[in-house]
């Protein structure tokens, strides 16, 4: 995938080492909007940290593993989603995604996890889908629900941050749901 239309005024693309610069230009947009709820080595700091990102989820794909891609909204990097994991073997991915605030409350993540979920079930023939988050991140939990997701369980102080031990919801999706609400 080069590049998949959302809807008129937004697509998904491919997120490669080529946007280094793009990419950190975003980051500064949305760096302290994202850091409380995203891996810390995500929330990178300049050009170079950007594109180590890049080149480690390049590096991922090419072992048909994690993989990252950017949503463009009129014509501007505003965010992303990507397989935090992916295991053909296994059956299962995992599904994350961030946002700069502009770009928050427009359906945008939403949309994008949806090409995601398609490609990872109806492409790839996963069993499953999972999406980790914080259990205080209520607009992240509101992007599981609204696709569907399963809350399956609680990881009781599995998130640490800044000092504090934060607890970590465990949502998914089966394929044959996913089949069922998609046919
Ligand atoms: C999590 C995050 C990506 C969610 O962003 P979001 O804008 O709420 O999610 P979506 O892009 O799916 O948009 C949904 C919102 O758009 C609205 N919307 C408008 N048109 C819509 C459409 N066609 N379809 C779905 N929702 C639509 C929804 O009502 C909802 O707004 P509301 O919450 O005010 O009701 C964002 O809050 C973020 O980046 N947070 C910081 C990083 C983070 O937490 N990442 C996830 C780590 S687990």
């Amino acid at each position: 995938m080069l590049s998949l239309p959302l809807r008129d005024d937004a697509r998904l693309g491919a997120l490669e080492t080529w946007h280094a610069e793009e990419f950190a230009a975003h980051m500064d947009r949305a760096r302290e909007h994202i850091r409380p709820w995203v891996g810390q080595r995500f929330v990178t700091d300049d050009v170079d940290g950007a594109r180590a990102t890049l080149a480690r989820y390049a590096e991922w794909q090419a072992a048909d593993g994690a993989r990252l891609y950017g949503i463009w909204h009129d014509g501007r990097l505003v965010g992303g989603v990507m397989y935090v994991s992916f295991s053909a073997d296994l059956g299962s991915c995992e599904i994350g995604c961030w946002l700069e605030p502009s770009a928050e409350g427009l359906g945008l993540v939403t949309a994008a996890c949806r090409a995601l979920l398609d490609w990872a079930f109806t492409t790839r023939g996963l069993a499953r889908a999972e999406w980790h988050c914080r259990a205080d991140n209520d607009r992240s939990a509101a992007v599981a629900k609204r696709l569907g997701m399963t809350l399956e369980g609680v990881r009781r102080k599995a998130w640490p941050y800044q000092g504090e031990r934060h607890d970590k919801e465990l949502w998914a999706v089966l394929a044959e749901e996913w089949q069922e609400w998609n046919a």
